[in-house]
């Protein structure tokens, strides 16, 4: 994705005019004023105020008008109701960037203003940010045109972040783990600039290793769907999103004016993408920490070295939750640490030097650690005993942690007043050290994630249109045609066999009789038994409408169910349109499965799938990816879902076809990627059966979008 100009005069202005700046030390326009003195911002100051004179030693421009430069980037810092003419200004002026910290848009119902502003943006060619937010600090100027704090420390983290207060209090708490600062680029309203386009800028920026999200919700992320995995290839990208639970999405919803896109939904999109989703913002920063300090891990195996054999089991359960690969070659490990660990010590991985084990004993087991080659990564742990105080475990830290390590290390202490001490006093330093086992090994876990995220092959995302360019495209465009022409966005059931068998997808046989004799020749032809189903564009209910006869094995039996359901589709609704009965095939029963494709209102069109029946409305085990994927991703799919097992064969069961399930799951997918009239297709079921025997669409819905072709013929 290229941007439309150069974000440069966001992250790096020559010149800053501030439109409000102000002398009076309380209000926000001084704060941005001072921030950048403060910040030793290296460009021109130029502040805005009718009154004119001085503003912290600074000449102050009475308007505009007044000043004979070219400006980079204008902060607005004025109430909303002054807001839109200063806007029409600055684009006279030839303004290049807008930063409107001014709140009173969108996020309080008022999207007309909000809209206003862009309109006149877009006219002069001027990008926006804002409005609502705190401002941005760069360090490439470096420039703090915020509100926030005077001071942030130098650094290769960038936030980007929806929600202002959090944002400066995220700057705090990164100052007082000691992580520098990047960028910190607050969104808000994101009425023009948003995550994705900062991160186009973010993923080639030299100062910037580590990315950290705080998300509340999605407004156009089918771009982010485009930019993340390009980004997440070269550095990590961490999302916090809030929203997670019903209460959290309501709260985020009024909070932004944008509504939090299904929690499922973004995080499966999310690690699709390669994004780390952190839990809690103390998660992120450990993970931003510790991504940012340590390389990334050369292969899978992990060593855990303790002095103590519980919270060695700790970390041994925490890395099985992370997915951290513990080493478990009993004579790769003998060979490592057989001069370091006492000997009545363990060998087994946690190496345990036992709580006889002194500074020695740990140095030279995590120095062992450090040299050995088939050792990937280690975490150290340590509990305070008899025979270590929380001084002496920090000087195994200063005796093993090399700045920067070659391999990923991580500390964790436990114990009581002292260790808590020296724990806060090196993590202040820098040191990735953690009071919890969980905390430590989550940051390796992240390590990891990121790592396997970069190494995973990107796959084929052409394949889906390929796919699309073999199906009957004449009969699919037929079928939507005469749909729209009837003013309806349902398919019917014949149109949506007709659609699906020209996509290639396996349908039950099937044949609408328009009467009795019609009927029972095609139960004839079909084969028994048959099932028949009312059609008619008003019953879109078909069994609560008594409309739907199954296992019907003879003439008489085709003959009665024939009566039968016209009888009932009169009587459901006596005015409804008949079109026929299908007569169908009555499939034999498999394993039945769920696939379905729809464009989500936050990601676009998305793809999903799972198993059927109680796996699908009790237990909810589906997976979910954006389109467009590969057949790789397709299939990762297929093997997400908890309930896989049943598939490969459980109990002695022969596996089920899974080569049809996903050439089905493609199709759907292409359907929808390449007909943008077709808002939303489901199968459910898509009968399943042993390999080999393939797989039948028994049941299919497809929507139309409300579109604007409805009175086309
Ligand atoms: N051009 C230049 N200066 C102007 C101006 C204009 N068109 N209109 C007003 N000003 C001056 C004022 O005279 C004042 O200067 P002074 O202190 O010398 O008198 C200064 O701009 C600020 O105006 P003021 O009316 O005092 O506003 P304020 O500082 O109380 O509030 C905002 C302005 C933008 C801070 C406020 O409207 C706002 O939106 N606050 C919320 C910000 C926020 O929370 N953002 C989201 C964070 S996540």
């Amino acid at each position: 994705m290229t941007l439309p100009y150069s974000f440069d005069s966001l992250f790096s202005p020559k010149t800053v005019a501030v439109i409000g700046a102000s002398s009076d030390p309380r209000k926000i326009g001084a704060k941005v004023v001072t921030n950048m003195q403060a910040g030793g911002y290296p460009g021109r100051i130029l502040p805005i105020n009718p009154k004119g004179g001085e503003i912290f030693g600074l000449p102050a421009y009475k308007s505009l008008d007044e000043v004979d430069v070219s400006i980079d980037m204008a902060c607005l810092v004025i109430p909303a109701k002054f807001v839109i003419p200063a806007v029409e200004q600055c684009g006279q002026k030839g303004v290049k960037f807008l930063l409107i910290i001014t709140s009173g848009f969108s996020e309080i119902g008022n999207l007309k203003d909000e809209q206003e502003i862009i309109r006149i943006a877009q006219k002069y060619g001027m990008r926006v940010l804002g409005p609502n937010i705190f401002g941005i600090y760069s360090s490439a100027s470096p420039v703090n045109a915020t509100f926030g704090p005077a001071e942030v420390p130098r650094g290769d983290v960038a936030i980007i972040t929806q929600s202002g207060a959090l944002g400066v209090s995220m700057m705090g708490k990164m100052k007082m783990e000691a992580i520098g600062l990047s960028a910190v680029v607050s969104v808000g309203n994101k009425a023009d600039v948003d995550e994705a386009d900062l991160l186009t800028y973010l993923v080639d920026d030299p100062n910037t290793a580590v990315i950290l999200m705080y998300i509340e919700g999605i407004k156009q992320g089918n771009k982010l769907v485009e930019i993340l995995p390009q980004a997440t290839r070269k550095k990590p990208v961490i999302v916090i999103k809030s929203g997670r639970s019903k209460r959290g999405a309501m709260a985020a919803a009024s909070h932004t004016g944008s509504l939090a896109g299904a929690d499922e939904i973004f995080d499966a999109i999310m690690k699709q993408c390669g994004v780390l989703r952190a839990e809690s913002i103390q998660d992120a920063v450990d993970w931003c920490k510790f991504l940012s300090f340590s390389p990334a891990p050369k292969g899978e195996k992990a060593v855990i070295i303790t002095n103590g054999g519980g919270i060695g089991v700790l970390a041994s359960d925490a890395c099985e939750k992370y997915n951290v690969d513990l080493l478990d070659d009993l004579g790769t490990l003998k060979d490592a640490f057989s001069g370091a660990v006492p000997e009545f010590g363990s060998y087994k991985n946690p190496i345990d030097i036992t709580g006889q084990g002194g500074i020695k004993e740990y140095v030279d087991s995590v120095n062992a650690a450090k040299a050995d080659p088939a050792i990937d990564s280690v975490i150290v742990l340590g509990c305070e005993t008899a025979l270590i105080s929380g001084k002496a475990l920090a000087g195994t830290v200063e005796k093993t942690l090399d700045r920067p390590p070659e391999k990923p290390i991580v500390y964790s202490f436990f114990g009581g007043q002292g260790i808590e001490e020296v724990t806060t006093e090196m993590r202040g330093q820098g040191v990735p050290i953690y009071g919890d086992v969980y905390a430590a090994v989550s940051c390796m876990g992240a390590a990891y994630r990121n790592a396997r995220n970069r190494a995973k092959v990107q796959g084929d995302l052409g394949v889906l249109d390929r796919l699309a360019d073999s199906f009957d495209t004449r009969t699919i465009e037929a079928v939507i045609k005469q749909v729209r022409a009837d003013h309806r966005q349902f398919l019917l059931a014949h149109e949506a066999t007709l659609l699906a068998k020209a996509a290639g997808l396996v349908v039950p046989e099937s044949v609408v009789a328009r009467n009795l004799d019609q009927a029972v020749a095609a139960a004839e032809s079909i084969g028994w038994p048959v099932v028949m189903k009312i059609v008619s564009r008003d019953i879109l209910h078909k069994s609560d409408a008594g409309g739907i006869a199954l296992d019907l094995r003879n003439v008489g039996e085709v003959v009665d169910a024939y009566e039968a359901i016209l009888h009932n589709a009169k009587r459901h609704d006596s005015k409804a349109v008949i079109t026929g009965i299908e007569v169908a095939e009555q499939v034999k029963s498999g394993t039945e499965t769920i696939m379905g494709a729809r464009r989500d209102g936050s990601f676009g069109p998305i793809l999903m799938f799972g198993l059927g029946g109680i796996y699908v409305e009790v237990l909810k085990d589906v997976a979910f990816r954006a389109l467009p994927l590969s057949e790789n991703e397709a299939r990762s799919m297929i093997r997400e879902i908890k309930s896989a097992p049943l598939l490969w064969g459980v109990r002695g069961e022969k596996r089920k076809d899974i080569d049809s399930i996903l050439d089905s799951l493609m199709r759907v997918g292409a359907l929808l990627y390449r007909y943008e009239d077709i808002a939303d297709i489901e199968i459910n079921p898509l009968m399943v059966y042993e390999q080999g025997a393939g797989a039948k669409a028994v049941d299919l819905r497809i929507l139309l979008g409300a579109g604007d072709k409805g009175d086309q013929g």
